[in-house]
Formats: C-alpha cells, sequence, structure tokens
C-alpha cells in the first residue's frame, strides 16, 4: 500500500513535469529600448578606401580642416579633445604661424614665476588642448548633471565610432515611437544607447558654420566633417597604419615567389619514383 502510493507521488511529480515541458512559455515582453535603438548608419568613408573595405584610403584633409571648424564653433562650448596638442594640427594642414595663433587664443594652468601661486598663461603649440572643466563634478554642475566626455578617443571608444558619431548628431530628426514618454531635459535619439540623452542637438540647423573652401554646410555635411576629424582626434596614424600593411602583403607576396622558385631549383636534379622504375 506504501508502495502504491510512493508510486502515485512519483507519477504525480513526472506528470507535473511533463505538463511545465511541454506548455508555453508566456511571451517577453519587448524591452521598448532594445526594441527602438538602432545601430549607425553606413557612411562611405574617404578613409576607408574603395568599397569601404577598409583596407586603404586615406583622409580628406580639407573635410579634417572643415571638422575641427565645426568641432571649435560648436562642440568646444562643451566638449574638450584633451589628447590632442595643438601642433598635431601640422598633420591636417595648418601652418606653425596658424598653430601659434590658434594655441594663444587658449588659457592653460601654470604657476607664477615670482610668487609660486597658481596661475594661468596663454597656451603654446606644445600644449594640449585644454580641459574645458577641472573635474567631473564641476562639468556636471555646469552642464545640469550630465557629463559631456572628452571626444578625443570617442571614435574608438564606440562601436562604429564614426558612423555612430555622424548618425548621433543627426538622429534627433526623428519621432519618439507611441507611448513613449521624454523627460525632462533630456531628447529623444535612437541611436544613443539609452535613447534619452541629456546632450542637447547641437546641430540644429544649416550654415550654423561658414565654410572657408565654399561647401554648403548643412547638418549632414558638418555631422560628417565632424565625425571624420574626432576619427582623426583617435587614430592620427590611420593612414601610415594601412601603408604598412599593403608593403607587408606586397613584402610577403614576393617571398612567396622567391621561395617557389628555390623549391624548384633545389629538387631539380632529384628523380621521381617513376624515373627510378623505369631504369
Ligand atoms: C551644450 C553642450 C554640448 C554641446 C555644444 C555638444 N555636446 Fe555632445 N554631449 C553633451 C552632453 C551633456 C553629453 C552627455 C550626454 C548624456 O550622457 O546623456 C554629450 C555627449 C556626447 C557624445 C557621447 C555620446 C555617448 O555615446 O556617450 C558625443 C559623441 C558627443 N556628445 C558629440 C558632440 C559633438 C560632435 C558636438 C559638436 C557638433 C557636441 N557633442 C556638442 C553636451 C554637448
Amino acid at each position: 500500500m506504501i508502495r502504491l502510493g510512493a508510486l502515485g507521488a512519483g507519477l504525480f511529480f513526472v506528470l507535473a513535469l511533463m505538463l511545465g515541458v511541454v506548455q508555453p512559455r508566456d511571451a517577453v515582453a519587448p524591452d521598448p529600448v532594445e526594441e527602438h535603438h538602432k545601430h549607425p548608419q553606413k557612411v562611405e568613408w574617404s578613409f576607408n578606401g574603395p568599397g569601404n573595405l577598409g583596407i586603404f584610403g586615406t583622409f580628406d584633409r580639407a573635410q579634417l580642416q572643415r571638422g575641427f571648424q565645426v568641432y571649435k564653433e560648436v562642440c568646444s562650448a562643451c566638449h574638450s579633445i584633451n589628447r590632442v596638442a595643438f601642433r598635431d594640427l601640422a598633420a591636417i594642414g595648418f601652418s606653425p604661424a596658424e598653430i601659434k595663433a590658434l594655441a594663444a587664443q587658449y588659457e592653460v594652468a601654470s604657476i607664477d614665476d615670482k610668487t609660486g601661486e597658481a596661475a594661468t598663461r596663454k597656451a603654446t603649440p606644445a600644449d594640449k588642448f585644454p580641459l574645458i572643466y577641472p573635474n567631473e563634478a564641476a562639468a556636471r554642475a555646469a552642464q545640469n548633471g550630465a557629463l559631456p566626455p572628452d571626444l578625443s578617443l570617442i571614435t574608438k571608444a564606440r562601436e562604429d565610432g564614426t558612423n555612430y558619431v555622424h548618425s548621433l548628431l543627426t538622429g534627433y530628426d526623428e519621432a519618439p515611437p507611441k507611448g513613449w514618454t521624454v523627460l525632462d531635459g533630456l531628447y529623444y535619439n535612437p541611436y544613443f544607447a539609452s535613447l534619452n540623452i541629456k546632450m542637447p542637438p547641437p546641430l540644429a540647423a544649416d550654415d550654423q558654420v561658414t565654410y572657408a573652401d565654399g561647401t554648403k554646410a548643412t547638418r549632414d555635411q558638418m555631422a560628417k566633417d565632424v565625425a571624420v576629424f574626432l576619427t582623426w582626434t583617435a587614430e592620427p596614424k590611420l593612414e601610415a597604419r594601412k601603408e604598412t600593411g599593403v608593403a607587408a602583403v606586397i613584402f610577403l607576396l614576393i617571398l612567396t615567389l622567391l621561395g617557389y622558385l628555390s623549391y624548384r631549383r633545389v629538387w631539380a636534379d632529384v628523380k621521381g619514383p617513376k624515373a627510378v622504375a623505369a631504369e
């Protein structure tokens, strides 16, 4: 009797388990952030080479200069590029005199020679672009709690960085999905990780900057130019890296050919098994 009872209890558990396996799971509600988050749009960049393959390609100097102009006139109100020195701009076509004049527009921390007190002085070409806020707390206090990151390495810090910066800057136009509440002081942007960004749209209108080379400063153009400039700040040696890669591949091809020719030469006198059998 006890055995029958135990068998019954066992059967009950087995049945319950089988039912559990067979029953469909409750549909999990999709995460609204995941559902509406967008991957950056692909753009053909000159530094990615033909077909956007990323094997060849160089920066467009004029575009880098336009991008720097957008950074300086728009983004630098909130973002630093503290890893870049003024003299680095020589690589994108600035003359030593222009760099000196540009550096002199900035103040950097220093120490007074006579009193030993903290002071400031004009920057020189060897200085880095100064920070905008002395630390994170000061930045957040001035920016309504938000922290504008230093942009020197941002295109490396984000996946698909160049495309990301371009899409982020032009992504404010998209209307939030139905039922989505945009909180006070935030902006809807489907390319930002949380879709709610604290940065107000920095490129709000065409012709926000006036390009010296006559390029029409549409919002899309400005976003592209600054994205390319920030790619250069994050990887100034990109062109040299690609050149080295191509040279290395050519070298290996020649080496392979030489290896094959010497193999033919070394084994030329050795008779194969067929020749031996015929003798
Ligand atoms: C009025 C100040 C302000 C200006 C001007 C501004 N930004 Fe921002 N930016 C912010 C703040 C604040 C954040 C942080 C946003 C957050 O964490 O929600 C931010 C964040 C960013 C981010 C990082 C997004 C991420 O994935 O973390 C990038 C990239 C960026 N800004 C690029 C730019 C560029 C390029 C310009 C110039 C065209 C610019 N910003 C102009 C305030 C500004």
